[in-house]
């Protein structure tokens, strides 16, 4: 990805109060610019996945700037920038097998049946899951559920399978 100098991530004196009057974060600066591999480290409950729920778009900061790519959090997931998101833990259909928690996302997003079918295939390969297709997510593993989630959230970002 070519940005020039557009940071791909800063945030300006940015906090997060949630309604509960918990302050998850306080007067936040940081710049993450191009080909840099940032990794947040702290405490459980230091605030790390509100951070990246904010970056995603996913919440908004109680105060401060925060922004993507030049852009609000919102624009750059849904301006098919790349931006993707992959939550802490595994969020599937229990219902759906694990095929139709993967084609789920391009259902939603209108793809045409052999595409799905053509992008469920190449990343349930990816992930190591092909011959897992007709499993419900209570038969496989934590490990093997995240893997079955990943490509679903990155397909938000719609670069990203
Ligand atoms: N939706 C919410 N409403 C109220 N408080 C919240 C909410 N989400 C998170 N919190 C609180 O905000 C703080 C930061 O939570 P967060 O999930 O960002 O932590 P974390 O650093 O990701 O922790 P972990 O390492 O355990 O995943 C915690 O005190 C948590 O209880
Ligand atoms: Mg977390």
């Amino acid at each position: 990805m070519s940005v020039g100098e557009t940071a791909l991530v800063r945030l300006e004196n940015v906090s997060k109060v949630y309604q509960t009057g918990t302050v998850a974060l306080q007067d936040i600066n940081l710049t993450i610019r191009d080909g840099e591999l940032i990794s947040f480290v702290g405490p459980s409950g230091c605030g790390k996945s509100t951070a990246f729920r904010m970056i995603a778009g996913l919440a908004e900061p109680s105060d401060g700037r925060l922004e993507v790519l030049g852009m609000s959090p919102e624009e750059a997931r849904t301006k098919g920038t790349g931006v993707a998101f992959v939550f802490q833990d595994a969020t599937l259909l229990p219902w759906r097998s694990v095929w139709d928690n993967v084609v789920l996302p391009l259902e939603l997003r209108g793809i045409p049946k052999k595409r799905q079918r053509e992008e469920a295939l190449r990343v349930l390969n990816l992930v190591g899951l092909a011959d897992h297709v007709k499993a419900l997510p209570r038969q496989l593993s934590g490990g093997m559920r995240m893997r079955v989630s990943i490509p679903g959230h990155s397909s938000q970002g719609r670069n990203c399978y």
